[in-house]
């Protein structure tokens, strides 16, 4: 089979397309040809192993495991002996943010880990671009609760952004979101209520105080979004802040009883998968897919993702269906 490997970290021009052996199934876990996955933000970070933390996970020197892709949306082709709730021929997606080996023809996965059911209604490009930005911004919504609460959702075209604006939506948020010139009417139509062009207007000065502020690109910081709160409002961001200062923000700034932080430690990815097939079948979500790039030109899906400027999802096409 043909899959994308990186023998060492780095930029995009460490990756090679080359011809492995298809694996075999555990007794627990079911073989997927793979057809979809996305290149995504936590990919770069796999690739290039910035953070350098990255690096206690994938491998001190060099990558442990040399095929990298953290989703996926494919057939399953065969079970292991102990699987029962699938069955060959299911439209299946998945995601591990540590990394499965996805940019590949043929993969294996745990039957009971991140795995779902693929609607009728999506195809593979959106089941595969339905769960890793939806993952963490669930993260976030689910630390607090949005219901007929406030919300600013900053960032609201990148990968989580966008995500984050349709799920608050859903749970009841009325949100207000930031975007770039030229996305206002994109990000309308995911749910926000009100746009903020940030590249025309400084969105921190904004008169409006809001319950929650969720920077979704990480491009702020809780000291800025400070006077967008409301006396007990908290802020989220999906990055660490500058010089980290967001996980000891979140230990310690709540004890004030004020304004503070949350950081999203993400979790339950199966709950995550599974909730989105529902909410792709119930034509809930809808994702949102910039571009699709075949297999061979994964280099340049990568160093576009690497430019910080996608919106929404990048799709890698796999294998032919
Ligand atoms: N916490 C975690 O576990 C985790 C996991 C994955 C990713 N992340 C981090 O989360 C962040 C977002 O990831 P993502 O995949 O959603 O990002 P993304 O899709 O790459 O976001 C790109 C979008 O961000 C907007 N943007 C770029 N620079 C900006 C700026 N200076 N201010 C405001 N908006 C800006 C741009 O849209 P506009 O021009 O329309 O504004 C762009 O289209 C990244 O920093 C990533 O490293 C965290």
């Amino acid at each position: 089979m043909k899959a994308v490997i990186y023998r060492d970290y780095g930029l995009p021009d460490v990756l090679t397309i080359e011809e492995l052996e298809k694996p075999t199934p555990k007794d627990n876990e079911v073989l997927i040809r793979v057809h979809a996955a996305t290149v995504n933000r936590t990919d770069c970070a796999n690739l290039t192993a910035k953070p350098f933390v990255m690096r206690f996970g994938l491998g001190l020197f060099k990558p442990k495991n040399p095929i990298l892709g953290t989703d996926f949306a494919g057939v399953i082709e065969a079970l292991g002996k102990k699987v029962t709730n699938f069955k060959v021929g299911d439209r299946v997606f998945g995601f591990n943010d540590l990394g499965i080996s996805s940019y590949a023809e043929y993969m294996t996965f745990p039957s009971n880990d991140a795995i779902a059911i693929i609607p009728d209604n999506a195809s593979f490009e959106e089941a595969a671009s339905s769960i890793e930005g939806p993952h963490y911004a669930y993260n976030v919504i689910n630390k607090v609760d949005v219901k007929g609460k406030t919300v600013l959702v900053h960032g609201a075209t990148g990968g989580i952004g966008s995500a984050c604006v349709q799920l608050a939506t859903h749970f009841g948020a009325k949100v207000t979101a930031t975007c770039g010139t030229g996305n206002e009417l994109l990000v309308k139509s995911l749910g926000a209520i009100r746009i903020i062009d940030w590249q025309m207007t400084d969105f921190t000065k904004d008169k409006e105080q809001f319950d929650f502020v969720f920077d979704m690109v990480g491009k702020s910081s809780f000291g800025a979004c400070k006077p967008l709160l409301k006396p007990k409002g908290v802020y989220i961001s999906s990055e660490l802040g500058p010089n980290g200062e967001n996980i000891p923000l979140s230990l310690f700034s709540k004890y004030f009883g004020g304004k503070h932080v949350l950081f999203p430690f993400p979790s339950d990815r199966p709950h995550s998968v599974k909730m989105m097939s529902l909410l792709l079948k119930e034509g809930v979500y809808k994702p949102l897919i910039e571009r699709e790039y075949e297999m061979e030109a994964v280099a340049d899906a990568f160093s576009y993702v690497l430019s910080g400027q996608k919106i929404g999802n990048v799709v890698l096409k796999i294998a032919e269906r």
